[in-house]
């Protein structure tokens, strides 16, 4: 995997399994709801694309750009849409779909954005979640793998927009980063 990853911190086969667990939950909960469930580009296309084809239930699917201000390896909670959503939500069971939620600002922002806009019913599900998210209030229903303080890339995430598609989410040798 060369040398710029330091070790495979979950494997796709572990990723498959959960994502697997998760849509027979998100199928039990939202059964015979009309389901729109929101990916956040561009770190949420894995999990979007196989969550998806692991759900039997009919749903729609749109998506969503947003920028946190900055580069680097720190979000700075200044958010900026760059692509909206196609679809008025107004009244829909909305599912936002992330990859991982870190500080939870740019989620935080993402959920009174979209609450704004009068959606039946709003919930969170995330592949990953860092500790830090802790400390901010946002209801995550569905969460795969709580995982350290670590930079991770791989199925999806990025740094300076590279790795993401790696089938594995792993982490980056400090000399990569500047760690
Ligand atoms: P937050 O606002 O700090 O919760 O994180 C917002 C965004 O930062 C996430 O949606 C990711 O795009 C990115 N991010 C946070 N942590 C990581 C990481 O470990 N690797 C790659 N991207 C990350
Ligand atoms: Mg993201």
């Amino acid at each position: 995997m060369g040398t710029d990853l330091e070790k495979v911190l979950i494997s796709k086969a572990e990723i498959d399994a959960k994502l697997v667990e998760l849509a027979a939950e998100i199928d039990r909960d939202y059964a015979g709801k009309d389901l729109l469930i929101v990916g956040v580009l561009k770190g949420a296309v894995m999990v979007m694309a196989d969550l998806a084809r692991a759900l039997s239930s009919e749903v729609t699917m749109d998506w969503m750009a947003v920028s946190s201000y900055g580069a680097g390896t720190k979000s700075s909670g200044v958010v900026r849409i760059l692509k909206d959503l196609d679809t008025d939500i107004a009244g829909r069971d909305v599912l936002v779909v992330e990859d991982i939620i870190d500080s939870g600002l740019t989620l935080s922002w993402l959920i009174s954005n979209l609450g704004s806009r009068g959606p039946a019913s709003l919930e969170v599900c995330t592949l990953l979640r860092k500790p830090e998210a802790a400390k901010v209030e946002i209801d995550v229903k569905y969460t795969g793998f709580d995982i350290p303080n670590e930079f991770v890339v791989g199925y999806g995430l990025d740094y300076a927009e590279k790795y993401r598609n790696l089938p594995f989410v792993g982490t980056l040798a400090p000399h990569v980063y500047g760690g």
